[in-house]
């Protein structure tokens, strides 16, 4: 295995093998939280954060620590960075003293130019476009649920704001897992095309296939795995008002959960705002699977960073049985 610096930037940026890899590895961390320590030492870890967060920051704190490494949880405030310094030099300076730097910020752009200028893995903890890390623990709740991380051929449908950051990696990760994806939400909160056709070029080389609809019932219809999310993500507090009365079909409930398969899950990434994009019946009801998911957050983080980092150092003794 030859080293090469790779990133987590948005979730096209690995192959369908890789994904399978990093879901395999997701569960034998889930399985034994100690599996591998690629960052004993303490080797350094720094957890950026521009947004609010509770499971990114605890799982990824936690996940750290397990690995062997020390978590390096800056918020915005406490950082030059909120003080307008430049990111390719904040970059420059994490890289020299940590073994993967991990963002939650607001532009693609931002995490992209963070990757660019450092030297180690760069994992994008949920930007306004994309969340990599969360369809990673999804997916790997779904295998955990059928016993297999072959995911081919599973179809997922999210409903809801389909132009938010969820709805854009269901698409592109769903896409390179073969899955059929459907993605459903109110004309002006569709994905944006190019995510769109990002994804049906990819689901065309696995097998998958992308549904982009209007329609909800359309998109649940026989479906292994129903996922929403909040009507009004972070950043847009402001037009809460304005966006949550447009969403009203789009709410998971008995009525809509019931079009999909008998035996269907379902997912939130959570915090959900019950009553809203899902009831309470769905949410605590016994096909709800959100504090698995949750919890895998933890496994599937600590694989894609000990993935990342095998590939980094060519080491591919890391990943054990699953490499
Ligand atoms: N799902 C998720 O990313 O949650 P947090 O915002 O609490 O990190
Ligand atoms: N779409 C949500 C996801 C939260 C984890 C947001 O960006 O706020």
């Amino acid at each position: 295995m030859m080293p090469k610096l790779r990133h987590m930037l948005r979730d096209d940026d690995i192959t369908h093998a890789e994904q399978k890899q990093i879901l395999d590895l997701g569960m034998k961390f889930w399985k034994n939280r100690y599996y591998s320590r690629p960052f004993e030492g303490p080797q350094g870890v720094a957890i950026l954060f521009d947004k609010p967060s509770t499971r990114t920051r605890t799982s990824f704190s936690v996940g750290v620590a397990e690995l062997g490494g020390y978590p390096l949880v800056i918020d915005k405030s406490g950082s030059q960075l909120g003080r307008g310094e430049p990111v390719e030099d904040t970059s420059r300076v994490l890289s020299r003293m940590n073994s993967a730097i991990v963002w939650r910020t607001f532009g693609q752009d931002l995490i992209e130019r963070m990757a660019q200028y450092s030297s180690v893995p760069v994992i994008n903890a949920l930007t306004d476009d994309f969340h990599p890390c969360q369809i990673l623990a999804d997916f790997l709740t779904i295998a955990q649920h059928c016993k297999s991380t072959d995911l081919k051929g599973k179809t997922i449908a999210y409903v809801g704001d389909s132009a938010n950051n969820m709805a854009h990696s269901y698409l592109l990760g769903g896409a390179v897992a073969g899955m059929n994806v459907r993605i459903a939400g109110p004309l002006g909160f569709l994905p944006r095309e190019d995510i769109a056709d990002d994804a049906r070029a990819r689901a065309a080389e696995t097998g998958g296939s992308i549904l982009v609809t209007t329609d909800p019932q359309e998109a649940v219809k026989e479906a292994d795995c129903v996922f929403t999310d909040t009507w009004v993500s972070m950043g847009e507090e402001e037009d809460y008002e304005l966006k949550s009365n447009l969403f009203w079909d789009y709410q998971v409930n008995a009525e809509l959960m019931s079009l999909a398969k008998p035996d269907a899950l379902f997912q939130h990434c959570l915090p959900a705002y019950r009553g809203k994009e899902v009831t309470s019946e769905i949410i605590d009801g016994k096909q709800s699977v959100v504090w698995d998911e949750a919890e895998n957050r933890l496994h599937a983080q600590k694989a894609l960073l000990t993935w990342l980092v095998a590939q980094q150092r060519g080491d591919e003794s890391l990943l054990g049985e699953t490499a």
